[in-house]
């Protein structure tokens, strides 16, 4: 059965036009031919989404072995802390090792971001705890500040050091409060399956952003 895009072609090719080929083909035809590339194309497309599944199980599956959601998000912290480390030890003509460490971190901060505002945070106000889940996000709002701010300057300014020493410092403290105070807290009561459900929330919260 022909398609309808390689009717609407033949049609055209028997009507005598004096018009040229490529005029005579719409916008929306793919040609003869074009079957096994649309095949190729697709076929690319599931291993891509194959490999980038594989690459998400891979990372999570990673993360999911450190334990409780809390030791997950203790250990992201330790890791854009370590990152924050690498980019201070860089000098001004570093611009490209810069610019990859940047966004190795804005990758970081952000997963790290969405699983704590879309569960931990939520859980927290459900669990009578509003103001420390609101400060917190609030302080996720000036992470992204300093983010904007770094874009905007760019990794040859001068004062870059300065601002990601700034931005860690930030970092630092809330990663802080967030492991020695509301964290622990917060867990203290929980029930085993309360703890369970909420690292599993985690990890396919991490696995989507992985
Ligand atoms: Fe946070
Ligand atoms: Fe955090």
């Amino acid at each position: 059965m022909a398609t309808r895009t390689g009717s609407r072609t033949s049609n055209r090719s028997t009507s005598g036009s004096s018009r040229g080929s490529s005029s005579n083909r719409s916008a929306f035809s793919w040609g003869e031919g074009a079957g096994p590339i649309i095949a190729a194309a697709l076929g690319g497309a599931a291993i891509g989404f194959a490999a980038n599944y594989g690459r998400k199980a891979l990372m999570q599956g990673m993360e999911a072995t450190i334990g409780d959601w809390d030791e997950i998000l203790t250990a992201e912290h330790d890791e854009a802390l370590a990152i924050f480390d690498k980019m201070l030890a860089t000098d001004q003509t570093q611009s490209f090792k810069r610019k990859m460490l940047f966004m190795k971190l804005c990758h970081a901060l952000d997963k790290h971001a969405h699983a704590e505002e879309m569960v931990i945070y939520p859980a927290l106000r459900e669990d009578d705890d509003a103001a420390d889940a609101d400060h917190l996000e609030g302080e996720h709002g000036y992470i992204k500040t300093f983010i904007y701010e770094l874009n905007e300057m760019g990794t040859d300014a001068p004062n870059w050091l300065e601002k990601v020493r700034e931005f860690r410092k930030l970092v630092a403290e809330h990663a802080h409060m967030e492991e020695e105070q509301v964290f622990p807290n917060f867990k203290k009561d929980m029930t085993v399956e309360e703890n369970a459900h909420l690292t599993a929330l985690v990890n396919r919260d991490g696995f989507w952003m992985a």
